[in-house]
């Protein structure tokens, strides 16, 4: 009995483990292919070759060195004084500054509004998950 118990137990763990691995990136692939329109820039596989018509110089993140923390922090605020936009509506505010910039240190060099839309942070996490499984270092 005791030992069936433990076999269950281990089976329980096995299975959730392998569960974590087959991470499901789906909404995340949502995001950057349809809502927010990252594959406008950044091409659909990510590599850089975007529309002809977007402004061009987004890089191909399969060559990404950012971690996961810094990636979240790029598309939440963009890159100052470049195309990449910020994807969080409250970047630069005073109660959200972005590397440690608000409204009046970052001035003109402001990343542009995204032309497709802002993002949750929630959106923005699954789509650095699925740039994660699916491109980063591939
Ligand atoms: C209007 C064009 C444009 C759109 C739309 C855009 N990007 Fe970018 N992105 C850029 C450009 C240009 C850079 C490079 C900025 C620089 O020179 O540092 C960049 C940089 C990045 C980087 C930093 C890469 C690195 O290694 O430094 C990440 C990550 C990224 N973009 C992800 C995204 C994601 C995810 C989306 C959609 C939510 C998105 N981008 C939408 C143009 C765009």
């Amino acid at each position: 009995m005791r030992a069936r118990l433990l076999a269950g137990c281990v089976f329980i763990a096995g299975m959730s483990a392998i569960g974590a691995q087959a991470q499901d990136t789906s909404f995340g692939q949502r995001v950057y292919q349809d809502k927010a329109d990252c594959k406008f820039c950044h091409g659909p596989e990510a590599d850089g070759r975007g529309d002809p018509r977007s402004p061009g110089a987004a890089p191909n993140l399969h060559k990404t060195i950012l971690d996961k923390a810094q990636a979240i922090e790029v598309i939440a605020c963009g890159r100052p004084g470049t195309e990449m936009p910020h994807f969080d509506k409250y970047a630069y505010d005073d109660d959200t500054p972005c590397y440690g910039m608000k409204e009046k240190d970052v001035g003109k060099d402001k990343p542009p509004d995204p032309h497709s839309t802002p993002l949750t942070k929630r959106e923005i996490e699954a789509v650095v998950d699925y740039l994660i499984a699916t491109f980063v270092g591939k």
